[in-house]
C-alpha cells in the first residue's frame, strides 16, 4: 500500500484517536491491516516475548455481538454513572469538571465522539482486537503492571501510526474489555489469552488531523529528579 504521509513527525503529531471521520463506507483491504501489522511487529516488547495476538474482525454477525456488548459498556461505564453523579466517573470523564472552557469543550467534543463511535460501530469496516497471551497473574501485580501489559501498548500504537501513514484512521477504544468475558467467547480466544483493547479501523474522510493541545512540556519533564530540593 503507497505512503500518503511520509514524514514521520507528520504521523507521530497528527495520528489522532478517529470517530467521527472514519468513512464506513471505503472498504478496508485485508492487505491493508497486515501490511500494517507487520510493520507494527518490531515494536519493543516485554521480556523479547511476542505474547500478543490480534484477530480483525468484518463478518456482519461477529461485529453486530461486540456492537451489543460495546452499547451495553457504555450504559454501565458512562451514561448512568455519570446520571447518578457517581464521583470517581464524574472526576474522570465530566466536561463540566475540566478547568477553563476550552478544556470543557475539548472533553464534551471527545464524550460525544466516544458516543457516536458506540452508536455506529457495526458500521466500521474492521474492528481489530489486540489480546494478550499472558497467563493471568496469580498474585496481585502492583508496581509490576506496567511490564506485565506493557506490550501490547507499543505494538497497537505502531499499528495506529502505520494506518495513518496509508490514510486510515483508528482509535484505541479500551473500554469494551469491561466485558472480556464475553468478548473472549464472541472471538473464540484460547485459554489464557484475554482482550486488551478494540482498534476500530477504516479510512478516514479527510486526510487533515492536526496536532491536539497538549500540556508545556516543562509541566511533565524535568531533567535529573523531580522535587526542586537539592540532594
Ligand atoms: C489506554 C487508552 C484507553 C483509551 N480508551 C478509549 C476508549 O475506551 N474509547 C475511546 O473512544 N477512546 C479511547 N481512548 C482514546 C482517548 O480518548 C484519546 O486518545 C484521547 O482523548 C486523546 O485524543 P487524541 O488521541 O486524538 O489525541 C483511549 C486511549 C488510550 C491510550
Amino acid at each position: 500500500m503507497p505512503k500518503v504521509i511520509a514524514d514521520i513527525d507528520e504521523v507521530l503529531t497528527t495520528t489522532r484517536s478517529v470517530r467521527r471521520k472514519l468513512d464506513f463506507d471505503r472498504p478496508v483491504e485485508p492487505e491493508v491491516i497486515e501490511e500494517c501489522l507487520a510493520l507494527a511487529q518490531q515494536a519493543t516488547m516485554g521480556s523479547n516475548q511476542e505474547d500478543w495476538r490480534f484477530v480483525a474482525v468484518t463478518d456482519a454477525a461477529q461485529k453486530a455481538a461486540i456492537g451489543e456488548i460495546y452499547r451495553d459498556t457504555w450504559l454501565q461505564t458512562v451514561e448512568i454513572p455519570l446520571r447518578d453523579r457517581r464521583p470517581a466517573t464524574v472526576a474522570r470523564l465530566d466536561p463540566g469538571e475540566r478547568g477553563g472552557d476550552a478544556a470543557r469543550a475539548r472533553q464534551q467534543r471527545i464524550l460525544d465522539s466516544v458516543k457516536y463511535l458506540v452508536d455506529n460501530i457495526e458500521r466500521v469496516p474492521v474492528l481489530v482486537f489486540a489480546c494478550s497471551a499472558k497467563p493471568v497473574p496469580r498474585t496481585v501485580l502492583g508496581d509490576a503492571a506496567s511490564g506485565y501489559y506493557g506490550s501490547i501498548i507499543p505494538i497497537t500504537w505502531s499499528f495506529q501510526l502505520a494506518l495513518r501513514s496509508r490514510g486510515l484512521g483508528s482509535v484505541m477504544a479500551t473500554a469494551v474489555v469491561f466485558h472480556a468475558e464475553r468478548l473472549s467467547e464472541i472471538l473464540a480466544l484460547p485459554e489464557g489469552t484475554h482482550p486488551i483493547t478494540m482498534v476500530p479501523v477504516a479510512y478516514t474522510k479527510t486526510l487533515d488531523f492536526k496536532r491536539a493541545p497538549r500540556r508545556p512540556l516543562n509541566e511533565i519533564l524535568r531533567w535529573e529528579r523531580w522535587g526542586s530540593d537539592a540532594a
